[in-house]
C-alpha cells in the first residue's frame, strides 16, 4: 500500500514528469498500465505531473524526451517505467547514463533490494537514479506491480 504522504503538500510542489518506454506503448499496442500507475502515485505525495510522455525502447528517443523533461521544462521529479531489463531492446539505463551528472546507487539498490523479497526477478531489472540539474530521474521497470513495489521504497525518502 502506498501511504498518504499529504502532509508533503504544505512543504512542497512537486513538478513531475512521467516517461513510460515501451515499444508497443508508443505503437498503441498496449495500454499505458505502469505510466497511469505512476501517475496515481504520485498524486499521493501532491506532485503535479506537468509532462507525460510514451517513447520507443530507442536511445535517442528517450534521450530527448528526458532532456526535455529536465533542461527545458526544469522538472523536478522524472520518472522512467519500462526497458530497464535485459531484452534485446532495453536501453533505458544507457540512455539515462549518459545525461545523469550525479548518480544516486543508494535509491536504486534499496528498490532492488526491497523488491527481491517479492521477486527474484527484481534484479534483473538495471534502473539507475541520479540527478541532472534540479531534477531528479528515477527508473523503474516496466510492469505496474514493480512500479508500486519500487515506488513504496523511495517516496520516504
Ligand atoms: N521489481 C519489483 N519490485 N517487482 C517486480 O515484479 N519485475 C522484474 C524487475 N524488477 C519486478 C521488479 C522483472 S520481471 C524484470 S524483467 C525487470 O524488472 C526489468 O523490467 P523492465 O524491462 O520492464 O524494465
Amino acid at each position: 500500500m502506498i501511504p498518504n504522504y499529504s502532509g508533503l503538500q504544505q512543504l512542497m510542489y512537486i513538478k513531475a514528469g512521467v516517461l513510460t518506454i515501451s515499444d508497443k506503448g508508443a505503437a498503441g499496442e498496449r495500454d499505458d498500465r505502469s505510466g497511469a500507475q505512476v501517475k496515481e502515485i504520485l498524486g499521493h505525495i501532491s506532485a503535479k505531473v506537468v509532462s507525460y510522455q510514451i517513447v520507443p525502447d530507442d536511445k535517442s528517443r528517450i534521450q530527448q524526451a528526458l532532456l526535455e523533461m529536465t533542461d527545458q521544462l526544469k522538472l523536478d521529479l522524472v520518472v522512467t517505467t519500462g526497458g530497464t531489463g535485459l531484452g534485446v531492446r532495453d536501453v533505458t539505463p544507457e540512455a539515462t547514463a549518459e545525461l545523469l551528472e550525479r548518480t544516486i546507487p543508494g535509491m536504486a539498490e534499496a528498490m532492488r533490494w526491497e523488491g527481491l523479497q517479492k521477486t527474484p526477478h527484481a534484479m534483473l531489472s538495471r534502473g539507475l537514479c541520479g540527478s541532472r540539474g534540479g531534477s531528479l530521474i528515477v527508473n523503474l521497470p516496466g510492469s505496474p506491480k514493480a512500479v508500486v513495489e519500487c515506488l513504496e521504497v523511495i517516496l520516504p525518502a
